[in-house]
């Protein structure tokens, strides 16, 4: 409505106020303006301009206010008007079930019990007060007792009300409850900004609301693009002759919308459980499909006297239930960062992670995109990481939870040269990605997968080039123990597939287990373990396991493995994706083992035709001293006997064998000598 004549300043700007209350009420709260942006901008520029020659007229409600007012140096705490409670949770239809179980012994027989369900929005509550219809509060929930006073932040937020609507009847006081959020289309945005405005990033929409709630200086609120949803009522203070509070949940939503808050349209009445798990669960699927992040639903006893008579129970009312959806979010502790060469080079970042479940299945690794998404996001090794995972889609961590350092987290450096081949790595212009230029290098995935499922190693047959390379772009397999967990399903999906190919090629991945160890050994791609090496291996050691335990002399010592051989065994046995790589095999059931040989081979060396017994606490393990002493070609035996040739004393000896020694002579010797011999 234009001005007219014989308005006052005053006037105008009330009534320009309440206009502008009402629109931006259509515009951010309904989703439904009917006036245009440009018609919208003159109604605030005129009350600005009204407000700017007359500073006496600006009142804390006003629209122009929304820009955030001066930083704050902390914040000031605030007690709630009563206990902001928390809800029990169920994570399917029989905790539903099972809450109502519960609840319905309490309940009068034969009262009508009805429900309403709504989105539980995966924000954070604010508390907002009104006075004469004039918000004066915003509040978080602190610890549900003490909150921070978050006023100015809370009116920069264009969809919580600076001032009530009079859709309905309202009391003098009142505090509403809400969640804000961000919308995720808006986080994927500001994240953007942030990032190229060298700001920090959040990993997830409800940290960059929280953190942008919870802002010193509300005019870095103002920017941030947040919402609220609201759903309850804290406090109704409307005194004898004010209206009467909502009897029912529905009719409360309903007298929220109507006076002006933002109240999810998600939100349904039901009178049978039935219909409460049914529309419940058409979110599972649902959700992705929504601009903000819900984490399950709500259910709530829609009459509230009764739930008001059921009382609490923890931390949380009776008469209400969260059921929660899988969770997609978990945070846990990264351990260590391995690098892959696919199959095109690329130097792809993955995390090694303290075992955590999420959606129903255990995590212990976790894609880190590349080394700039590492360093943009400061992922540190030893950091509290936040995994996420939606549906299908391969865990991938989102981020650090920098409040939880410690400060013995270690900066991750990215490599210069390839961990396999050591060539140096090169970037391509405009692209993130690093890479090994070497096509020859042994890290690389596709060859690697080639080379293990070829003739001379797991003799795989239907697995050529050109299915190794679907495999690995369906990201179906990240490496050789991935072929075994792939099943029908996966390989539908595939071009060329049908049912009969699928099933010959899961038959050859299955009969590939019984492969003799030699056949592995050389199918693992050590370098320069070739098939004469690994055969060698193989029947010398006996497991993979005793293979991992070698050491380089011990190495040497067999026919047709030479040092560089040995060197190149041992620098791949203490790798940890190694180590991790041979666990999922095992567990994938390719462990096959063989009578060790070592024993009889024999060996020329200076210890031929000698036995040692060892006894005692030596520089090494048994194990390894017993190795380095059958490298040389000597025998190791458990028993003195007259056949002894030395006994080998270390720390702590076993009294048994130092006494028969001495009975029978036998040369006693310490760890030096023996090496000297
Ligand atoms: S009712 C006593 N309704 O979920 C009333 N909570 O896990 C308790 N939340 O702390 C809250 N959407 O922050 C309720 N529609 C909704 C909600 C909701 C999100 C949050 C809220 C609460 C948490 C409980």
């Amino acid at each position: 409505m234009p001005a007219t004549h014989d308005q006052s300043p005053a006037e105008r700007a009330a009534e320009l106020r309440e206009q502008i209350n009402l629109h931006s009420y259509r515009y951010h709260v309904l989703d439904d303006p009917i006036i245009s942006d440009g018609e919208y901008d003159a109604l605030i520029n005129e009350l600005r301009a009204i407000e700017t020659d007359h500073p006496d007229l600006v009142t804390p409600d006003s629209p122009t206010q929304r820009v955030g007012a001066q930083p704050a140096s902390e914040f000031v705490k605030v007690r709630h008007a009563q206990p902001i409670l928390s809800l029990a949770a169920a994570f399917d239809a029989a905790g539903v079930r099972a809450w109502y179980e519960r609840i319905g012994k309490l309940i009068p027989a034969g009262a009508p019990v009805a429900f309403t369900v709504e989105p539980k929005i995966d924000g954070l509550t604010v508390v907002l007060t009104y006075e004469d219809g004039k918000l004066i509060q915003g509040a978080t929930r602190g610890d549900g007792v003490i909150g921070e006073d978050i006023t100015v932040n809370a009116r920069t937020v264009k969809s919580i009300p600076l001032a009530l609507l009079p859709g309905a009847p309202y009391p003098r006081r009142i505090a509403v409850r809400g969640e804000a959020y961000m919308p995720i289309d808006a986080f994927e945005k500001m994240n953007a900004a942030q990032l190229s405005a060298g700001e920090r990033t959040y990993a997830n929409p409800r940290n960059f609301a929280a953190g942008s709630l919870r802002q010193l200086d509300p005019r870095l609120t103002a920017n941030r693009p947040l919402r609220v949803f609201c759903y309850a009522i804290i406090e109704w203070g409307a005194g004898p002759d004010g209206p009467d509070a909502p009897a029912t949940q529905w009719q409360l939503l309903q007298t929220l919308k109507a006076i002006g808050f933002p109240v999810s349209d998600l939100s349904r009445r039901f009178e049978s459980l039935d219909e409460v798990i049914a529309y419940i669960e058409s979110y599972n699927d649902k959700r992705d499909t929504l601009n903000f992040e819900i984490d399950g639903m709500v259910i709530k006893l829609d009459d509230l006297r009764l739930s008001e008579q059921l009382g609490s129970v923890g931390n949380g009312p009776r008469g209400a239930l969260a059921v929660k959806f899988p969770a997609r979010e978990a945070t846990t502790i990264l351990k260590e960062v391995l690098v892959k060469v696919g199959r095109t080079g690329a130097i792809t970042p993955n995390a090694v992670l303290e075992p955590v479940q999420l959606g129903g299945i255990t995590i212990s690794k976790a894609t880190l995109h590349n080394f700039d998404d590492i360093a943009r996001k400061d992922i540190r090794i030893g950091d509290r990481v936040i995994i996420k995972r939606a549906g299908d889609v391969i865990p991938y961590v989102a981020g650090p939870v920098v409040a939880a350092r410690t400060g013995a987290e270690c900066v991750i450096q990215p490599p210069v040269n390839c961990p396999y081949c050591d060539t140096a790595l090169i970037r391509r212009e405009g692209e993130v990605a690093v890479y090994c230029p070497n096509d020859e290098c042994p890290g690389r995935l596709d060859r690697a997968i080639e080379h293990f499922v070829g003739r001379g190693a797991m003799d795989i047959e239907g697995l050529g080039t050109k299915i190794v390379a679907q495999l690995i772009d369906a990201e179906l397999i990240g490496d050789v123990a991935d072929l075994y967990a792939l099943n029908k399903e996966d390989l539908l999906e595939l071009d060329g597939f049908a049912e009969k190919k699928a099933q010959k090629l899961l038959d050859a991945i299955a009969a590939s287990k019984q492969q003799t160890l030699d056949r592995v050994v050389f199918g693992l791609g050590i370098q320069h373990v070739g098939g004469v090496a690994a055969g060698a291996l193989a029947a010398w050691y006996g497991s993979i396991d005793a293979l991992l335990a070698a050491t380089p002399d011990q190495l040497t010592g067999i026919d047709g493995v030479g040092p560089i051989i040995a060197e190149s065994i041992v620098g791949w046995a203490g790798r940890a994706s190694t180590r991790d790589l041979l666990t999922k095999l095992r567990q994938a059931g390719v462990n096959p083992s063989q009578e060790p040989r070592r024993a009889v081979v024999p060996v020329e060396g200076p210890f031929a035709g000698k036995t040692f017994v060892i006894t005692g606490a030596l520089s090494q393990s048994r194990e390894e001293i017993a190795a380095w002493i059958e490298a040389r070609g000597g025998k190791v035996s458990e028993s003195v006997s007259k056949k002894t040739s030395y006994v080998v004393v270390g720390d702590a000896p076993g009294a048994s064998k130092v006494t028969k020694a001495t009975t029978l002579n036998i040369p006693m010797i310490g760890e030096d000598e023996l090496r000297a011999l």
